[in-house]
């Protein structure tokens, strides 16, 4: 359908959020609860705002000010006082929408995988048939729990829509059911709302019932059917949400996949919207990609790998590791048993071995830690390498300090080095060294107890320790 350019109609959301989600038994109020790394009504948010809405309402009241924290300043909040239906939650919206010119998009805060797509389609067939209201539908061979939609046996045109404790049971047997997502024209909205009376199961003013009064007042009334039911799936409780996180999962691993990134086990890997990954990178089975991490192009990431807030280039290799807000440059090797920590920048090559934790530290290109060290609060030049089992101790109990190791340094396994303290360029220290205070460029630092021999010692000491009966 080509789209409508005649009427300039720039459209509003209400997002509904304000109730008490008391199915989801949980102390986080339920708009907040993440999948894939975003609020639930997150979701909600950017599908409007992708979708061209201009202003979003996002209705609070249950945990109010929690809610609104947790899903930040981008929107316009209302507060519902009390929850008292889905058309009063509206009506709490409207003084902010009072003399909005066009048309205004209600919605549930519950329905996290709604495609940006289904609202601009939804959006243009409101447009091109000069609606008062149009309603997106869906279908399922058992909608229990949710609204019904009555059309009229022989027009087909919708009627109302019935709750399910309202319904008969011949319209509990209706499949096409309410996914809570409406557009509307903003005077018919409010004239509508004003006459909804809470006559139902619930006492409660129902947005529903806005339907069969535009209805009655023939009012033009149209419905699209979502083409995917799983897309305007509620969330209401903690089943649901992990169904709706795991097609949610699906969906950005497809997209991963078909950019060209190979994952190896879709059902094991996990990645947060927004992560980003270069073509031809191989995504190895129980791996983990969260919060904004960008990935280049041929690296090998995973098996067993968790990386959050990270930036990676090209032809990297992070192997069974941690990396938490941290950058990686190209060609670095990672793992297995890293663990980068806040602050850790790798440069061009460098080499993090096994059981080597790194944190608010930048390595030069290649340098490397290969085994077994401690690397914080600290500098290391290009092409050091430091020993298995290294220290740098930032910490004196009270206040963190930092460790400055030139380029091209030698540090010995199992060097301790107290900072805050500095290694010069090409410096060599000694295995074993504890290094207390500044070692200049091309110093060979050594700082050890001398060693004592003793020939035939160890017969000796045999004798003296054995139990009597093992020494004949
Ligand atoms: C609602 C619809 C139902 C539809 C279903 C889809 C009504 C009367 N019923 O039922 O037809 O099939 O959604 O999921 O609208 N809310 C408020 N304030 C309130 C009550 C609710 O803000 O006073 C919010 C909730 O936080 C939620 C949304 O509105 O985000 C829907 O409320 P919920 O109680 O889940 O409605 P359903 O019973 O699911
Ligand atoms: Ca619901």
């Amino acid at each position: 359908m080509p789209e409508d350019q005649s009427t300039p109609c720039p459209v509003a959301a209400i997002i509904l959020a304000a109730g008490k989600s008391t199915r989801m038994r949980s102390r986080l109020p339920k708009p907040l609860h993440p999948l894939c790394g975003l609020p639930m009504t997150a979701h909600v948010i950017r599908a409007c705002q992708q979708a061209g809405v201009e202003r979003v309402v996002v209705v609070v009241g249950h945990e109010a000010e929690t809610v609104r924290a947790g899903l930040g300043e981008t929107v316009a909040y209302a507060y519902q006082e009390q929850p008292r239906g889905t058309g009063d939650a509206v009506k709490a919206a409207q003084p902010l929408l009072n003399d909005w010119p066009g048309a205004i998009l209600v919605l549930a805060g519950d329905v996290p995988l709604l495609p940006a797509d289904t609202l601009r389609h939804l959006l243009q067939h409101h447009r091109q048939t000069r609606a008062d209201v149009t309603l997106l539908t869906a279908f399922l061979e058992d909608p229990t729990g949710y609204g019904r939609i009555v059309r009229d046996p022989q027009t087909g045109q919708v009627v109302r829509i019935v709750e399910e404790r309202d319904a008969s049971a011949q319209e509990r047997a209706i499949r096409e059911w309410n996914p809570s997502i409406y557009v509307f024209r903003a005077g018919a909205l409010w004239s509508a709302l004003a006459e909804v009376r809470p006559l139902n199961a619930q006492g409660e003013y129902y947005l529903t019932d806005t339907v069969s009064v535009l209805v009655r007042r023939g009012a033009t009334v149209e419905a699209v059917p979502a083409t995917d039911a799983r897309d305007v799936l509620g969330v209401n409780n903690r089943v649901e949400l992990a169904q709706a996180a795991a097609l949610l999962r699906q969906r950005l691993l497809n997209v991963l996949m078909l950019s060209g990134v190979t994952v190896v086990d879709p059902a094991t890997t996990y990645v947060d919207v927004d992560v980003m990954v270069g073509q031809d990178t191989v995504i190895e089975p129980h791996t983990f990609l969260l919060r904004g991490t960008r990935i280049g192009e041929d690296c090998v990431i995973g098996p067993f790998t968790r990386i959050e807030g990270s930036t990676i280039g090209n032809g990297v290799r992070v192997l069974a590791s941690q990396v938490v807000d941290s950058v990686i440059a190209d060609g670095a090797r990672v793992g297995p048993y890293a663990h980068l920590r806040p602050g850790t920048h790798l440069e061009q090559e460098v080499k993090i071995g096994n059981f080597v934790e790194v944190k608010n530290a930048h390595m030069g290109a290649r340098a490397q830690a290969s085994h077994l060290s401690y690397i914080g609060d600290a500098e290391v030049g290009m092409k050091t390498n430091i020993g298995a089992g290294t220290i740098t101790c930032n910490y004196d109990g009270f206040r963190k300090f930092r460790t400055r190791i030139g380029s091209n340094a030698f540090i010995g396994s199992h060097t301790t080095l107290i900072a805050p303290v500095v290694v010069g360029d090409g410096a060599v220290v000694a295995a074993g060294t504890t290094i207390a205070e500044d070692v200049p460029e091309d110093a060979l630092a050594i700082a050890r107890t001398a060693m004592t021999i003793k020939e035939g010692g160890a017969i000796r000491y045999r004798a003296r320790r054995a139990p009597q009966s093992e020494t004949v």
